[in-house]
């Protein structure tokens, strides 16, 4: 894991492999640190910026060779765009593209400056956030190779602040933006471990021991405990499986609470689609299809770890979605927790039937919010595909609240409409009270009216994933510091949301 520590100091005096020093698009004469790095350089940046060959562009860097007039081996420049553009996303790509062209030299140790002060405006502390954010972000790799090919390998990474004064709140915005960017690892550790290591039992106990010492309480329960909750929808879908479902609970209740917050996540382990059986081509992927769960329970470890003052709780059902002679068939009728009684058309609908009782429990407890993640339907992807989470929801505030946070953490989010129109797909034919599907138009709204069904009359809120969980070679949001495969999407938004709602 890469370290990223503040350091008091000059950068033209700091004796690592690397410095790191930035600039603005269309600046042809570097002032401020950068400037004196180019003096020590004989001009040598103000040289590349003339050849035309680095422009400052956001997300593009240029390596130069330091010579004798520097302590430092190397001077890594890293673009940062407009000026009048650069933002806290601004500094989380420069520390990632910080990362990635550090991955491959020899370059073990490196030293940046705080990017965005200055004229940037942007203050220390929530810089500093970013750039740790952005780096360890980018830094991140899940892996089983033997080879020992194990990516970017910068070690440490030194924050290096000239000022006396502003040397604390880089200290605490480092400390900050470790905090969420390891949490976020761990939801993408949980996201991509294969149906096979991440069976719920095994699941739940993976979350048990990370939840150890942090301050959260973790109740887990097995089929018993499920039975007695009347959790019909949670059975349904585990049935057709030899592993046993899970519904792990993670509460941060600190000591005044201003409020209370119920997260809820979608944990399929693995989604085969059931008897409606999905096609095989990429269905490796639908381990991935527990990454609400995942994100809902590193939001929990980053809450304790930040002390947050809202109390929040953690439901998050894992199953696993198989064909088998004891799987639920398309035509079945269960009987949800909230006693409403449910056709399952089609099986592969089944994170609507989780999700439904997590949010019945949700209902019970009476926070003042609820938002549930979910990698809900594909439905979603092709309106937005992976440049947005669908948003849902029957609070205006809540749900501006979350578009406020979104901005603020490039977690982009679009709000997708709940007309009641849409709810006739569900009703129309069913045996029971309603009916797991809809017809083919306006999937993601129709699952997010399912949901509406047994969420809390008021402040609720879904954020539809499927699009924005897994980054494969498509454009993601936020390429220069999301590594490839589970991207750990509502980490960062969520912790945003409830540190400043
Ligand atoms: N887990 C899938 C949704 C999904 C698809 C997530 C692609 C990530 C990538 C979900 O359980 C599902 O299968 N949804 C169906 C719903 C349909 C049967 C109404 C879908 O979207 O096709
Ligand atoms: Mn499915
Ligand atoms: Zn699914």
């Amino acid at each position: 894991m890469l370290q990223v520590e503040a350091e008091h100091g000059d950068i033209t005096e700091v004796d690592v492999d690397a410095i790191v020093v930035n600039l603005f698009e269309g600046v042809r004469d570097p002032g401020g640190a950068t400037g004196a790095v180019d003096g020590a350089l004989d001009g040598a940046i103000a040289d590349v910026i003339g050849s035309g060959d680095f422009t400052g562009e956001l997300g593009s860097s240029t390596l130069l060779y330091a010579g004798d007039d520097l302590a430092a081996t190397r001077v890594l420049v890293v673009g940062l765009g407009d000026r009048d553009d650069v933002d806290l996303d601004a500094v989380r790509r420069a520390a990632g593209t910080t990362v990635d062209a550090l991955g491959g030299t020899e370059v073990d140790e490196a030293a940046t400056i705080v990017h965005g002060g200055g004229i940037g405006g942007l203050s220390p502390r929530a810089s500093a956030r970013a750039i740790a954010m952005g780096a360890i972000s980018k830094a991140y790799r899940f892996h089983r190779k033997t080879n020992g090919d194990e990516g970017p390998d910068l070690q440490r990474l030194a924050v290096v602040e000239r000022s006396e004064d502003k040397l604390a709140a880089v200290r605490q915005g480092l400390a900050a933006g470790r905090t969420v960017a390891n949490a976020q690892a761990v939801t993408r550790d949980i996201a991509s471990f294969s149906g096979e290591e991440a069976a719920p039992a095994a699941i739940a106990g993976t979350i048990e021991a990370a939840a150890e010492d942090t301050g959260l309480d973790c109740t887990v329960w097995g089929p018993e405990e499920i039975a007695e909750q009347r959790m019909g929808g949670v059975q349904a879908v585990s049935r057709g499986s030899e592993r046993e479902p899970r519904f792990v609970q993670l509460e941060w209740a600190p000591g005044e609470a201003d409020r209370t917050v119920c997260l809820v996540g979608k944990g399929v382990t693995f989604d085969t689609g059931g008897i409606s059986l999905k096609r095989s081509s990429g269905m490796d992927e639908m381990r991935y299809d527990k990454h609400g769960a995942a994100s809902v329970v590193g939001t929990l470890l980053a809450a304790a770890e930040l002390e947050l003052d809202t109390r929040v709780i953690g439901l998050t059902p894992f199953v696993e979605n198989m064909p088998s002679g004891s799987a639920i068939k398309p035509g079945d009728v269960i009987k949800m927790r909230n006693g409403s009684t449910v056709d399952v058309i089609n099986t592969d609908a089944e994170g609507r039937l989780i999700l439904a009782d997590a949010l019945d429990l949700a209902r019970e407890r009476d926070p003042d919010a609820t938002v549930d993640l979910a990698t809900l339907t594909g439905s979603v992807s092709v309106a937005l595909g992976t440049q947005a989470a669908g948003l849902f929801g029957n609070d205006d505030e809540l749900v501006a609240e979350l578009e406020t946070a979104a901005q603020a953490t490039s977690e982009r989010v679009w709000r997708l409409p709940l007309f009641d129109e849409y709810e006739q797909q569900l009703d129309e034919g069913a045996v029971g009270d309603l009916q797991n599907v809809g017809g083919r138009n306006a999937g993601a709204s129709v699952a997010g009216k399912f949901l509406e069904h047994f969420a809390p009359e008021d402040g609720w809120a879904h954020l539809d994933i499927a699009g924005v969980a897994w980054n494969d070679d498509k454009p993601y949001l936020n390429p220069d510091y999301t590594p490839k495969g589970a991207t750990g999407v509502g980490v960062r938004l969520l912790v945003d949301w409830l540190e400043d709602p």
